[in-house]
Protein backbone atom coordinates (compact mmCIF):
# COMPACT_ATOMS: atom_id res chain seq x y z
CA UNK A 1 0.00 0.00 0.00
CA UNK A 2 3.07 2.35 1.12
CA UNK A 3 4.37 1.47 -2.57
CA UNK A 4 1.18 2.39 -4.42
CA UNK A 5 1.24 5.69 -2.39
CA UNK A 6 4.43 6.62 -3.36
CA UNK A 7 3.80 5.62 -7.13
CA UNK A 8 0.61 7.70 -6.84
CA UNK A 9 3.06 10.44 -5.31
CA UNK A 10 5.83 10.46 -8.29
CA UNK A 11 2.37 10.52 -10.75
CA UNK A 12 1.40 14.01 -9.43
CA UNK A 13 4.67 15.30 -9.52
CA UNK A 14 5.22 14.08 -12.91
CA UNK A 15 2.34 15.36 -13.93
CA UNK A 16 3.52 18.82 -12.91
CA UNK A 17 7.12 18.35 -14.14
CA UNK A 18 5.85 17.40 -17.82
CA UNK A 19 2.99 20.13 -18.02
CA UNK A 20 0.23 18.11 -17.70
CA UNK A 21 -1.23 19.58 -14.62
CA UNK A 22 -0.85 22.17 -12.08
CA UNK A 23 -2.57 23.23 -9.01
CA UNK A 24 -4.40 26.47 -9.74
CA UNK A 25 -3.03 29.54 -9.42
CA UNK A 26 0.01 28.11 -8.23
CA UNK A 27 2.22 31.34 -8.03
CA UNK A 28 -0.12 31.82 -4.80
CA UNK A 29 0.49 28.72 -3.62
CA UNK A 30 -3.12 27.07 -5.21
CA UNK A 31 -6.75 27.03 -4.27
CA UNK A 32 -8.06 23.43 -2.65
CA UNK A 33 -9.06 20.87 -5.16
CA UNK A 34 -8.45 23.48 -8.00
CA UNK A 35 -6.23 22.70 -11.09
CA UNK A 36 -5.18 23.70 -14.40
CA UNK A 37 -4.26 21.50 -17.42
CA UNK A 38 -0.74 22.61 -19.14
CA UNK A 39 0.47 22.31 -22.18
CA UNK A 40 0.74 18.38 -22.58
CA UNK A 41 -2.55 17.81 -19.85
CA UNK A 42 -4.52 19.60 -22.26
CA UNK A 43 -4.15 17.86 -25.26
CA UNK A 44 -4.22 14.42 -23.61
CA UNK A 45 -7.58 15.24 -22.00
CA UNK A 46 -8.76 17.10 -25.20
CA UNK A 47 -8.20 13.70 -27.20
CA UNK A 48 -10.23 11.85 -24.10
CA UNK A 49 -13.08 14.64 -24.72
CA UNK A 50 -12.88 13.61 -28.73
CA UNK A 51 -12.75 9.86 -27.78
CA UNK A 52 -15.78 9.77 -25.85
CA UNK A 53 -17.49 12.43 -28.40
CA UNK A 54 -17.26 10.81 -31.50
CA UNK A 55 -17.86 7.44 -29.59
CA UNK A 56 -21.44 8.97 -29.00
CA UNK A 57 -22.38 11.35 -31.90
CA UNK A 58 -20.58 10.23 -34.68
CA UNK A 59 -21.32 6.37 -33.91
CA UNK A 60 -24.88 6.42 -33.19
CA UNK A 61 -27.36 7.66 -35.46
CA UNK A 62 -30.03 8.74 -32.76
CA UNK A 63 -27.49 10.38 -30.16
CA UNK A 64 -26.91 14.45 -30.99
CA UNK A 65 -25.12 16.79 -28.82
CA UNK A 66 -25.65 20.34 -27.34
CA UNK A 67 -23.40 22.92 -25.21
CA UNK A 68 -26.01 24.17 -22.39
CA UNK A 69 -24.75 26.99 -20.38
CA UNK A 70 -23.48 26.77 -16.69
CA UNK A 71 -25.70 29.12 -15.47
CA UNK A 72 -29.27 27.93 -15.23
CA UNK A 73 -32.35 29.42 -13.99
CA UNK A 74 -32.56 29.08 -10.34
CA UNK A 75 -35.74 26.84 -10.53
CA UNK A 76 -33.86 23.83 -12.35
CA UNK A 77 -31.84 23.51 -8.79
CA UNK A 78 -35.11 23.15 -7.04
CA UNK A 79 -37.07 20.80 -9.28
CA UNK A 80 -33.75 18.81 -9.72
CA UNK A 81 -33.87 18.44 -5.89
CA UNK A 82 -30.25 19.84 -5.25
CA UNK A 83 -31.40 22.71 -3.75
CA UNK A 84 -32.60 20.37 -0.50
CA UNK A 85 -31.06 17.28 -0.74
CA UNK A 86 -27.58 17.72 -2.42
CA UNK A 87 -25.81 17.54 0.72
CA UNK A 88 -22.59 16.08 2.49
CA UNK A 89 -23.11 15.25 6.32
CA UNK A 90 -20.00 17.18 7.84
CA UNK A 91 -18.70 17.20 11.50
CA UNK A 92 -15.73 19.20 12.90
CA UNK A 93 -12.90 18.49 15.38
CA UNK A 94 -13.28 21.58 17.73
CA UNK A 95 -9.21 21.24 18.82
CA UNK A 96 -7.90 21.03 15.11
CA UNK A 97 -10.69 23.54 13.53
CA UNK A 98 -10.86 20.66 10.97
CA UNK A 99 -13.82 19.59 8.94
CA UNK A 100 -15.09 16.45 7.91
CA UNK A 101 -17.64 13.94 5.87
CA UNK A 102 -19.25 11.94 8.41
CA UNK A 103 -19.74 9.40 6.08
CA UNK A 104 -16.31 9.18 4.76
CA UNK A 105 -15.10 9.32 8.78
CA UNK A 106 -17.38 6.12 9.08
CA UNK A 107 -16.71 4.62 5.74
CA UNK A 108 -13.00 4.46 6.73
CA UNK A 109 -14.02 3.09 10.16
CA UNK A 110 -15.13 0.31 8.23
CA UNK A 111 -12.67 -0.25 5.79
CA UNK A 112 -9.91 -0.62 9.09
CA UNK A 113 -11.85 -3.69 9.92
CA UNK A 114 -11.68 -4.96 6.43
CA UNK A 115 -7.81 -4.39 6.62
CA UNK A 116 -7.74 -5.74 10.06
CA UNK A 117 -9.32 -9.25 8.61
CA UNK A 118 -6.57 -8.83 5.01
CA UNK A 119 -3.70 -8.86 7.86
CA UNK A 120 -4.88 -11.76 9.38
CA UNK A 121 -5.75 -13.92 6.33
CA UNK A 122 -2.53 -12.44 4.98
CA UNK A 123 -0.72 -14.14 8.33
CA UNK A 124 -2.53 -17.13 8.22
CA UNK A 125 -1.62 -17.54 4.31
CA UNK A 126 1.94 -17.36 5.01
CA UNK A 127 2.07 -19.96 8.19
CA UNK A 128 -0.13 -22.82 6.15
CA UNK A 129 1.58 -21.75 2.48
CA UNK A 130 -0.01 -24.49 -0.01
CA UNK A 131 -2.37 -25.83 2.83
CA UNK A 132 -4.35 -22.67 3.01
CA UNK A 133 -7.89 -22.60 2.78
CA UNK A 134 -8.96 -19.21 2.83
CA UNK A 135 -12.68 -20.27 2.80
CA UNK A 136 -12.35 -22.21 5.72
CA UNK A 137 -10.10 -19.74 7.72
CA UNK A 138 -12.43 -16.75 6.82
CA UNK A 139 -15.40 -18.94 8.30
CA UNK A 140 -13.79 -19.86 11.51
CA UNK A 141 -10.83 -18.34 12.92
CA UNK A 142 -12.14 -15.86 16.24
CA UNK A 143 -10.69 -13.08 15.32
CA UNK A 144 -11.67 -12.42 11.83
CA UNK A 145 -15.54 -13.35 12.73
CA UNK A 146 -15.06 -10.88 15.38
CA UNK A 147 -13.99 -8.10 13.26
CA UNK A 148 -16.34 -9.39 10.27
CA UNK A 149 -19.24 -8.91 13.07
CA UNK A 150 -18.06 -5.99 14.06
CA UNK A 151 -17.78 -4.28 10.54
CA UNK A 152 -21.20 -5.66 9.45
CA UNK A 153 -23.06 -4.27 12.63
CA UNK A 154 -21.42 -0.81 11.91
CA UNK A 155 -22.25 -1.11 7.99
CA UNK A 156 -25.82 -1.98 9.12
CA UNK A 157 -26.40 1.35 11.64
CA UNK A 158 -24.27 3.72 9.22
CA UNK A 159 -26.56 2.55 6.28
CA UNK A 160 -29.83 3.23 8.62
CA UNK A 161 -28.92 6.51 9.73
CA UNK A 162 -27.93 7.73 6.21
CA UNK A 163 -30.99 6.37 4.62
CA UNK A 164 -33.26 7.84 7.98
CA UNK A 165 -31.09 11.36 7.47
CA UNK A 166 -30.57 10.87 10.79
CA UNK A 167 -27.43 13.24 12.03
CA UNK A 168 -27.26 12.88 15.52
CA UNK A 169 -26.89 8.81 14.64
CA UNK A 170 -23.90 9.56 12.67
CA UNK A 171 -22.52 11.66 15.22
CA UNK A 172 -23.46 8.63 17.71
CA UNK A 173 -21.95 6.39 15.72
CA UNK A 174 -18.14 8.00 15.65
CA UNK A 175 -18.56 8.67 18.90
CA UNK A 176 -19.31 4.78 19.67
CA UNK A 177 -16.61 3.65 17.65
CA UNK A 178 -14.04 6.24 19.26
CA UNK A 179 -13.35 7.79 15.80
CA UNK A 180 -10.30 10.52 16.27
CA UNK A 181 -9.15 13.65 14.59
CA UNK A 182 -6.29 12.33 12.24
CA UNK A 183 -4.85 15.87 12.96
CA UNK A 184 -5.40 16.76 16.69
CA UNK A 185 -5.79 12.63 17.94
CA UNK A 186 -9.25 13.93 20.12
CA UNK A 187 -12.53 12.78 19.80
CA UNK A 188 -13.89 16.79 19.96
CA UNK A 189 -16.84 16.82 17.75
CA UNK A 190 -19.31 19.09 17.06
CA UNK A 191 -22.79 17.66 16.14
CA UNK A 192 -23.07 16.89 12.13
CA UNK A 193 -24.68 19.33 9.80
CA UNK A 194 -26.02 18.96 6.26
CA UNK A 195 -23.92 21.28 4.11
CA UNK A 196 -25.12 21.59 0.60
CA UNK A 197 -22.38 21.61 -2.21
CA UNK A 198 -23.67 23.99 -4.97
CA UNK A 199 -21.98 27.20 -4.84
CA UNK A 200 -23.95 30.44 -5.31
CA UNK A 201 -23.20 33.59 -6.93
CA UNK A 202 -25.79 36.40 -7.82
CA UNK A 203 -26.73 37.83 -11.38
CA UNK A 204 -28.11 41.70 -11.79
CA UNK A 205 -25.69 44.59 -12.03
CA UNK A 206 -27.38 45.67 -8.69
CA UNK A 207 -27.54 43.82 -4.87
CA UNK A 208 -31.58 45.15 -5.00
CA UNK A 209 -32.47 43.28 -8.33
CA UNK A 210 -29.96 40.54 -8.10
CA UNK A 211 -31.12 37.12 -7.77
CA UNK A 212 -29.56 34.59 -6.17
CA UNK A 213 -28.31 31.50 -8.97
CA UNK A 214 -25.76 28.25 -8.84
CA UNK A 215 -23.00 27.39 -10.97
CA UNK A 216 -24.65 23.50 -12.66
CA UNK A 217 -23.24 20.66 -10.02
CA UNK A 218 -23.98 18.35 -12.91
CA UNK A 219 -24.14 18.72 -16.44
CA UNK A 220 -27.59 16.73 -16.64
CA UNK A 221 -29.90 19.22 -16.06
CA UNK A 222 -28.65 21.11 -19.15
CA UNK A 223 -30.09 18.57 -21.26
CA UNK A 224 -33.52 17.56 -18.96
CA UNK A 225 -34.25 21.53 -19.90
CA UNK A 226 -33.24 21.38 -23.44
CA UNK A 227 -35.02 17.84 -23.70
CA UNK A 228 -38.24 19.49 -26.15
CA UNK A 229 -35.77 21.94 -28.02
CA UNK A 230 -34.02 19.27 -29.32
CA UNK A 231 -36.35 16.48 -29.56
CA UNK A 232 -38.46 18.81 -31.49
CA UNK A 233 -35.77 20.76 -33.82
CA UNK A 234 -34.27 17.70 -34.79
CA UNK A 235 -37.25 15.24 -35.27
CA UNK A 236 -35.86 12.57 -32.74
CA UNK A 237 -37.41 9.46 -32.10
CA UNK A 238 -37.37 7.56 -28.84
CA UNK A 239 -35.03 6.00 -28.16
CA UNK A 240 -32.61 9.09 -28.60
CA UNK A 241 -29.82 10.28 -26.65
CA UNK A 242 -28.58 14.08 -26.12
CA UNK A 243 -24.71 13.89 -25.33
CA UNK A 244 -22.77 16.48 -23.24
CA UNK A 245 -19.51 17.62 -22.31
CA UNK A 246 -19.10 21.04 -19.74
CA UNK A 247 -17.85 22.17 -16.44
CA UNK A 248 -19.67 21.50 -13.11
CA UNK A 249 -18.96 22.56 -9.61
CA UNK A 250 -19.41 21.21 -6.29
CA UNK A 251 -18.19 22.40 -3.14
CA UNK A 252 -16.55 19.44 -2.04
CA UNK A 253 -15.23 19.35 1.67
CA UNK A 254 -12.82 16.29 1.13
CA UNK A 255 -10.85 17.32 -1.36
CA UNK A 256 -7.64 14.38 -1.64
CA UNK A 257 -6.37 13.02 -4.15
CA UNK A 258 -5.57 15.11 -6.62
CA UNK A 259 -7.78 15.12 -9.71
CA UNK A 260 -10.08 12.74 -8.43
CA UNK A 261 -12.03 14.69 -6.38
CA UNK A 262 -12.18 18.70 -7.22
CA UNK A 263 -14.27 21.74 -6.72
CA UNK A 264 -14.13 22.92 -10.19
CA UNK A 265 -14.44 19.25 -13.04
CA UNK A 266 -15.55 18.36 -16.31
CA UNK A 267 -18.34 15.83 -17.15
CA UNK A 268 -19.27 14.00 -19.92
CA UNK A 269 -22.83 13.04 -19.86
CA UNK A 270 -25.00 11.21 -22.01
CA UNK A 271 -29.36 11.04 -21.45
CA UNK A 272 -30.77 8.45 -23.32
CA UNK A 273 -34.60 9.04 -23.60
CA UNK A 274 -36.33 5.36 -23.71
CA UNK A 275 -39.89 3.90 -23.95
CA UNK A 276 -41.21 3.79 -20.30
CA UNK A 277 -40.81 -0.45 -19.10
CA UNK A 278 -37.67 -0.41 -21.97
CA UNK A 279 -35.49 0.94 -19.60
CA UNK A 280 -34.05 -1.97 -17.46
CA UNK A 281 -33.04 -3.78 -21.23
CA UNK A 282 -31.11 -0.01 -21.81
CA UNK A 283 -29.46 0.20 -18.45
CA UNK A 284 -28.12 -3.23 -19.01
CA UNK A 285 -26.92 -2.12 -22.41
CA UNK A 286 -25.37 0.75 -21.98
CA UNK A 287 -23.79 -0.59 -19.10
CA UNK A 288 -22.03 -3.44 -21.84
CA UNK A 289 -21.35 -0.16 -24.28
CA UNK A 290 -19.52 1.74 -21.54
CA UNK A 291 -17.52 -1.02 -20.53
CA UNK A 292 -16.18 -1.96 -24.21
CA UNK A 293 -15.09 1.96 -24.57
CA UNK A 294 -12.94 1.59 -21.55
CA UNK A 295 -11.61 -1.28 -22.26
CA UNK A 296 -10.73 -0.42 -26.36
CA UNK A 297 -7.97 1.31 -24.54
CA UNK A 298 -6.36 -1.84 -23.76
CA UNK A 299 -5.59 -1.17 -20.01
CA UNK A 300 -6.57 -4.92 -19.13
CA UNK A 301 -10.23 -5.91 -17.96
CA UNK A 302 -9.27 -7.22 -14.59
CA UNK A 303 -8.73 -3.37 -13.91
CA UNK A 304 -12.48 -2.54 -14.25
CA UNK A 305 -15.35 -3.72 -12.35
CA UNK A 306 -19.13 -2.78 -11.84
CA UNK A 307 -20.19 -1.60 -8.28
CA UNK A 308 -23.90 -2.07 -8.41
CA UNK A 309 -25.73 0.79 -5.79
CA UNK A 310 -27.26 -1.06 -2.64
CA UNK A 311 -28.68 1.92 -2.01
CA UNK A 312 -31.01 4.01 -4.59
CA UNK A 313 -31.92 7.24 -5.05
CA UNK A 314 -35.31 7.66 -4.38
CA UNK A 315 -35.93 8.29 -8.49
CA UNK A 316 -33.87 5.70 -9.58
CA UNK A 317 -34.21 1.90 -10.54
CA UNK A 318 -30.82 0.94 -10.98
CA UNK A 319 -27.35 2.62 -10.50
CA UNK A 320 -23.99 1.33 -11.50
CA UNK A 321 -20.33 2.70 -11.25
CA UNK A 322 -18.07 1.90 -13.44
CA UNK A 323 -14.64 1.33 -11.08
CA UNK A 324 -11.39 1.39 -12.09
CA UNK A 325 -7.89 0.39 -10.19
CA UNK A 326 -6.21 3.67 -9.35
CA UNK A 327 -3.13 3.42 -7.05
CA UNK A 328 -5.44 4.03 -3.93
CA UNK A 329 -7.48 1.22 -5.08
CA UNK A 330 -10.75 0.51 -7.28
CA UNK A 331 -12.67 4.06 -7.40
CA UNK A 332 -15.75 5.50 -9.55
CA UNK A 333 -15.38 6.81 -13.12
CA UNK A 334 -18.41 6.57 -14.43
CA UNK A 335 -21.66 5.97 -13.16
CA UNK A 336 -24.43 4.68 -15.29
CA UNK A 337 -28.20 5.47 -13.73
CA UNK A 338 -31.53 4.87 -14.53
CA UNK A 339 -33.38 7.36 -13.60
CA UNK A 340 -37.01 6.56 -14.69
CA UNK A 341 -38.80 9.68 -15.28
CA UNK A 342 -38.03 11.92 -12.40
CA UNK A 343 -36.61 14.69 -13.79
CA UNK A 344 -38.52 15.09 -16.97
CA UNK A 345 -41.80 15.23 -14.39
CA UNK A 346 -40.18 17.68 -12.15
CA UNK A 347 -39.33 20.05 -14.53
CA UNK A 348 -42.74 19.61 -16.11
CA UNK A 349 -44.37 20.39 -12.98
CA UNK A 350 -42.02 23.26 -11.65
CA UNK A 351 -42.19 24.95 -15.24
CA UNK A 352 -45.61 24.43 -15.93
CA UNK A 353 -44.77 23.16 -19.05
CA UNK A 354 -45.78 19.53 -21.27
CA UNK A 355 -42.93 17.66 -21.35
CA UNK A 356 -43.76 14.54 -23.03
CA UNK A 357 -43.14 12.56 -26.63
CA UNK A 358 -46.12 11.84 -28.81
CA UNK A 359 -45.16 7.98 -30.64
CA UNK A 360 -46.90 8.56 -34.01
CA UNK A 361 -46.82 4.29 -33.95
CA UNK A 362 -48.63 3.68 -30.93
CA UNK A 363 -50.28 6.96 -30.92
CA UNK A 364 -50.08 7.38 -26.98
CA UNK A 365 -47.93 10.24 -25.12
CA UNK A 366 -45.79 9.66 -22.14
CA UNK A 367 -42.82 10.59 -20.27
CA UNK A 368 -40.02 9.70 -21.80
CA UNK A 369 -37.75 7.13 -18.90
CA UNK A 370 -34.02 8.04 -18.97
CA UNK A 371 -30.43 5.92 -18.75
CA UNK A 372 -27.79 8.08 -17.93
CA UNK A 373 -24.52 7.63 -18.49
CA UNK A 374 -22.20 10.57 -16.34
CA UNK A 375 -17.77 10.46 -16.37
CA UNK A 376 -15.99 12.80 -15.53
CA UNK A 377 -13.30 13.70 -17.92
CA UNK A 378 -10.78 14.88 -14.56
CA UNK A 379 -10.85 11.25 -13.43
CA UNK A 380 -10.77 9.80 -17.06
CA UNK A 381 -7.39 11.16 -17.31
CA UNK A 382 -5.93 10.61 -13.59
CA UNK A 383 -7.25 6.38 -14.50
CA UNK A 384 -5.03 6.94 -17.88
CA UNK A 385 -2.21 9.02 -15.97
CA UNK A 386 -1.46 6.05 -13.30
CA UNK A 387 -2.45 3.18 -15.91
CA UNK A 388 0.25 4.53 -18.25
CA UNK A 389 3.11 5.52 -16.12
CA UNK A 390 5.81 3.46 -15.95
CA UNK A 391 9.87 2.92 -14.60
CA UNK A 392 11.41 0.97 -16.39
CA UNK A 393 14.69 -0.80 -16.13
CA UNK A 394 17.00 -0.84 -19.08
CA UNK A 395 19.16 -3.42 -20.28
CA UNK A 396 21.83 -1.39 -19.73
CA UNK A 397 21.25 -0.50 -15.79
CA UNK A 398 19.33 2.31 -16.34
CA UNK A 399 15.52 3.56 -15.68
CA UNK A 400 13.21 5.51 -18.21
CA UNK A 401 10.06 6.94 -16.69
CA UNK A 402 8.34 5.96 -19.78
CA UNK A 403 4.08 7.39 -20.56
CA UNK A 404 2.46 4.20 -21.87
CA UNK A 405 -0.59 6.42 -23.37
CA UNK A 406 -2.60 5.22 -25.88
CA UNK A 407 -1.17 6.32 -29.09
CA UNK A 408 -4.26 7.46 -29.93
CA UNK A 409 -4.65 9.47 -26.24
CA UNK A 410 -1.14 10.90 -26.45
CA UNK A 411 -0.30 14.67 -26.52
CA UNK A 412 2.00 14.79 -29.22
CA UNK A 413 2.00 11.69 -31.74
CA UNK A 414 5.40 12.31 -33.63
CA UNK A 415 8.53 14.21 -32.31
CA UNK A 416 11.11 15.29 -35.26
CA UNK A 417 14.68 15.36 -34.06
CA UNK A 418 17.47 16.93 -36.41
CA UNK A 419 20.36 14.45 -34.99
CA UNK A 420 22.90 17.81 -35.11
CA UNK A 421 21.96 22.15 -35.56
CA UNK A 422 23.98 21.96 -38.34
CA UNK A 423 24.32 20.83 -41.96
CA UNK A 424 21.12 21.45 -43.01
CA UNK A 425 19.61 18.95 -40.72
CA UNK A 426 17.38 20.97 -39.31
CA UNK A 427 16.03 22.34 -42.08
CA UNK A 428 15.09 18.75 -43.24
CA UNK A 429 12.97 18.27 -40.13
CA UNK A 430 11.12 21.41 -40.24
CA UNK A 431 10.23 20.60 -43.78
CA UNK A 432 8.45 17.50 -42.75
CA UNK A 433 6.96 18.92 -39.49
CA UNK A 434 5.69 21.31 -41.77
CA UNK A 435 4.14 18.30 -43.96
CA UNK A 436 2.94 16.14 -41.65
CA UNK A 437 1.33 18.72 -38.74
CA UNK A 438 -2.08 19.06 -40.70
CA UNK A 439 -2.51 15.11 -40.26
CA UNK A 440 -1.70 14.83 -36.59
CA UNK A 441 0.48 16.54 -33.58
CA UNK A 442 4.23 16.98 -34.49
CA UNK A 443 6.88 18.85 -32.60
CA UNK A 444 10.15 19.50 -33.70
CA UNK A 445 12.91 19.34 -30.87
CA UNK A 446 17.14 20.37 -31.64
CA UNK A 447 18.14 20.65 -27.84
CA UNK A 448 20.27 18.21 -25.96
CA UNK A 449 21.75 14.59 -26.75
CA UNK A 450 19.54 12.28 -29.45
CA UNK A 451 19.08 10.59 -25.65
CA UNK A 452 18.01 13.04 -23.33
CA UNK A 453 15.40 14.05 -26.52
CA UNK A 454 14.36 10.55 -26.27
CA UNK A 455 13.67 10.14 -23.25
CA UNK A 456 11.84 13.64 -22.85
CA UNK A 457 9.69 12.01 -25.15
CA UNK A 458 8.97 8.95 -23.46
CA UNK A 459 7.98 10.87 -20.42
CA UNK A 460 5.44 12.92 -22.36
CA UNK A 461 4.33 9.71 -23.70
CA UNK A 462 5.32 10.72 -27.46
CA UNK A 463 5.08 7.25 -29.69
CA UNK A 464 7.25 7.83 -32.35
CA UNK A 465 10.36 10.20 -32.92
CA UNK A 466 12.11 10.24 -36.13
CA UNK A 467 15.75 11.44 -36.30
CA UNK A 468 17.28 13.32 -38.96
CA UNK A 469 21.08 12.31 -39.65
CA UNK A 470 23.08 13.32 -42.45
CA UNK A 471 22.12 10.15 -44.50
CA UNK A 472 18.48 11.48 -44.22
CA UNK A 473 20.14 14.85 -47.29
CA UNK A 474 20.74 11.85 -49.80
CA UNK A 475 18.11 8.93 -49.02
CA UNK A 476 15.34 11.17 -47.95
CA UNK A 477 14.66 8.31 -45.46
CA UNK A 478 15.12 8.78 -41.02
CA UNK A 479 15.21 6.73 -38.60
CA UNK A 480 11.71 5.91 -37.02
CA UNK A 481 12.15 4.94 -32.96
CA UNK A 482 8.84 3.25 -31.43
CA UNK A 483 8.71 4.25 -27.56
CA UNK A 484 7.15 0.83 -26.03
CA UNK A 485 9.83 -1.25 -28.05
CA UNK A 486 12.86 1.47 -28.51
CA UNK A 487 13.16 -0.16 -31.93
CA UNK A 488 14.44 2.02 -34.91
CA UNK A 489 13.93 1.34 -38.16
CA UNK A 490 14.95 3.20 -41.32
CA UNK A 491 12.13 4.34 -43.09
CA UNK A 492 11.30 6.93 -46.42
CA UNK A 493 9.75 10.05 -45.15
CA UNK A 494 7.40 9.62 -47.86
CA UNK A 495 5.92 6.79 -45.83
CA UNK A 496 5.61 8.38 -42.37
CA UNK A 497 2.02 9.47 -42.97
CA UNK A 498 0.60 6.56 -43.70
CA UNK A 499 2.58 4.22 -40.84
CA UNK A 500 1.91 7.07 -37.99
CA UNK A 501 -1.37 8.41 -38.87
CA UNK A 502 -3.79 5.22 -38.65
CA UNK A 503 -2.13 4.16 -35.23
CA UNK A 504 -2.76 7.73 -33.40
CA UNK A 505 -5.97 8.65 -34.67
CA UNK A 506 -8.89 8.02 -32.61
CA UNK A 507 -10.28 6.31 -35.62
CA UNK A 508 -8.15 3.61 -34.60
CA UNK A 509 -10.06 3.36 -30.91
CA UNK A 510 -13.67 3.57 -32.35
CA UNK A 511 -13.24 1.22 -34.75
CA UNK A 512 -12.63 -1.24 -32.01
CA UNK A 513 -16.02 -0.65 -30.54
CA UNK A 514 -18.20 -1.30 -33.31
N1 LIG B 1 -25.50 13.41 -13.42
C1 LIG B 1 -25.07 12.36 -12.56
C2 LIG B 1 -23.90 12.69 -11.77
O1 LIG B 1 -23.42 13.82 -11.76
P1 LIG B 1 -22.17 11.67 -10.11
O2 LIG B 1 -21.93 10.23 -9.74
O3 LIG B 1 -22.37 12.65 -9.02
O4 LIG B 1 -23.42 11.63 -11.10
C3 LIG B 1 -20.68 11.50 -12.24
O5 LIG B 1 -20.98 12.15 -11.03
C4 LIG B 1 -19.18 11.45 -12.47
O6 LIG B 1 -18.62 12.75 -12.35
C5 LIG B 1 -18.42 10.61 -11.45
O7 LIG B 1 -18.43 9.24 -11.81
C6 LIG B 1 -17.04 11.22 -11.52
O8 LIG B 1 -16.30 10.67 -12.59
C7 LIG B 1 -17.32 12.68 -11.82
N2 LIG B 1 -17.24 13.50 -10.59
C8 LIG B 1 -18.20 13.69 -9.67
N3 LIG B 1 -17.77 14.52 -8.69
C9 LIG B 1 -16.49 14.84 -9.01
C10 LIG B 1 -15.50 15.67 -8.40
N4 LIG B 1 -15.75 16.35 -7.28
N5 LIG B 1 -14.28 15.76 -8.99
C11 LIG B 1 -14.02 15.10 -10.15
N6 LIG B 1 -14.93 14.32 -10.77
C12 LIG B 1 -16.14 14.19 -10.22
Amino acid sequence: MAQQEDVFKKIISHCKEYGFVFPSSDIYDGLGAVYDYGQNGVELKNNIKQYWWQSMVLLHENIVGIDAAIFMHPTTWKASGHVDAFNDPLIDNRDSKKRYRADVLIEEQIAKYEDKIAKEVAKAKKRFGDAFDEQQFVTTNPRVIEHAQKRDALHERYAKAMNDNDLDELKQIILDEGIVCPISGTRNWTDVRQFNLMFKTEVGSTAEGASTIYLRPETAQGIFVNYLNVQKTGRMKIPFGIAQIGKAFRNEIVARQFIFRMREFEQMEMQFFVKPGTELDWFAQWKKTRMAWHQALGFGAENYRFHDHDKLAHYANAATDIEFRMPFGFKEVEGVHSRTNFDLSQHAKYSGKKIEYFDPETNESYTPFVIETSIGVDRMFLSVMCHSYCEEKLENGETRVVLRLPAALAPIKLAVLPLVKKDGLPEKAEEIVRQLRFHFNCKYEEKDTIGKRYRRMDAIGCPYCVTIDHDTLVDNCVTLRDRDTMQQTRVPIADLQSIIEDKVSITSLLKKLI
